[in-house]
């Protein structure tokens, strides 16, 4: 936060007519808010438990208008040795399917995705895990009609 105080300060002091400073501060918006999206990101702000994104990012702690599908689009977080599995427990037909899988690290890397068709007949991929990987793990899985899930859990 403190480039902002930066950018603000500076143009109070600037000479610069009325519009360029206009745009300047509205330079100085954008480029805020795009360093507040990149220190969510890096500062786990999506981790299920602490924080909501209603309506966009739905968890088991915040199912929203989802509550009762909680069971059928929750992947399930099973690890063995460097062997994770996500398990989405959902039927898999032409009209209602899940589409993807990702897993994540706690740094952002993806770590494996599968996508899937309703020809599949499970919702169940596999990753191996970096070798001595320690730290929180995000899995997420899709429904074409119910949206997009986030379970973690930490190795
Ligand atoms: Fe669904």
């Amino acid at each position: 936060m403190s480039k902002t105080n930066t950018a603000f300060n500076s143009s109070h002091h600037s000479k610069e007519p009325t519009n360029t400073r206009r745009s300047f501060l509205k330079g100085a918006l954008s480029t805020a808010a795009v360093a507040t999206v990149a220190t969510a990101t890096s500062s786990n702000i999506l981790a299920s438990s602490h924080v909501s994104m209603a309506g966009v990012i739905y968890t088991k702690e915040n199912p929203g208008k989802w509550a009762k599908k909680v069971g059928g689009h929750l992947p399930k977080i099973t690890i063995d040795g460097q062997k994770v599995t996500l398990n989405t427990d959902h039927g898999m037909s032409t009209k209602h399917f899940i589409v993807r899988h990702t897993l994540v690290s706690q740094d952002g890397e993806v770590l494996g995705e599968k996508t899937f068709t309703p020809d599949d007949e499970e919702a169940i991929s596999s990753y191996t895990l970096p070798e001595g990987y320690k730290g929180k793990l995000y899995a997420t899985s899709f429904c074409n009609k119910h949206d997009f899930w986030l379970a973690e859990t930490k190795v």
